[in-house]
């Protein structure tokens, strides 16, 4: 099963990978996650990255396709996978097209900006798991715990909301093409386009989520 998960900054899409992955047994591949360890291990790409994630700005397509490429092919993948943040692009998409990487379900959670900005004030996130959760909606087993780990939960620095609000102008400019991009690919053949309401409670948009995946 291979799925692409699309939507705006802080739309879900995290929450629900946490959730499909459990449930499906599949690994998630988020790019923003990846980014950041790179940025936490202070590797060349790291501090490469970090400069542009703070400002909410997007990195280079070159960087992000010769770090998805590199992760599909470890062993983990040959069952299927699950794309969190990536394609972000046009040349993002192509470029899975041009590697022969079709996948299975196109899946977009819609959540209006205002919405998202309202939203990510309260995000938490588990810097190193990547899992996320939010104090009133997703809220922690303990308070500013991780549940499973027990550490302490962080607040994302590309959460303040001028970032915010550049990340979702930066989102309808140059991601929400694809919206059109997979309508196309999906009326041409075997994947499946799939939009969410995902200003519905998290366990709603899962369980609508799991009715869709076979
Ligand atoms: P990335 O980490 O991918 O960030 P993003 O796409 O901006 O998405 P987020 O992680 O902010 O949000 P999300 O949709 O996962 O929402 P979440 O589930 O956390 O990218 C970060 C940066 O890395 C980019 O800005 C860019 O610089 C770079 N980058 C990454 N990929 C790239 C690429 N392909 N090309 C170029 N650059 C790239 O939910 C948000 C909050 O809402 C949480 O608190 C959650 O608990 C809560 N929530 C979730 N669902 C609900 C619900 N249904 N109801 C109420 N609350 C909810």
């Amino acid at each position: 099963m291979r799925i692409i998960l699309l939507g705006a900054p802080g739309a879900g899409k995290g929450t629900q990978a946490q959730f499909i992955m459990e449930r499906y047994g599949i690994p998630q591949i988020s790019t923003g996650d990846m980014l950041r360890a790179a940025v936490k291990a202070g590797t060349p790409l790291g501090i490469e990255a970090k400069k542009v994630m703070d400002a909410g700005q997007l990195v280079s397509d070159e960087l992000i396709i010769g770090l998805v490429k590199e992760r599909i092919a470890q062993d983990d993948c040959v069952k299927g996978f699950l794309l969190d943040g990536f394609p972000r692009t046009i040349p993002q998409a192509d470029a899975m097209t041009e590697n022969g990487i079709d996948v299975d379900y196109v899946i977009e959670i819609d959540v209006p900006d205002e919405e998202i900005v309202k939203r990510m004030s309260g995000r938490r996130v588990h810097p190193g798991s990547g899992r996320v959760y939010h104090v009133v909606y997703n809220p922690p087993k303990e308070d500013g715990k991780d549940d499973i780990t027990g550490e302490e939960l962080a607040i994302r620095p590309d959460d303040e909301e001028t970032t915010v609000r550049k990340r979702l102008d930066i989102y309808h400019e140059q991601t929400k093409p694809l919206v059109d991009f997979y309508g196309k690919v999906a009326a041409a053949g075997n994947t499946e386009y799939h939009k969410f309401d995902g200003t519905k409670a998290v366990s709603v948009v899962s369980e609508e989520l799991a009715s869709i995946l076979k």
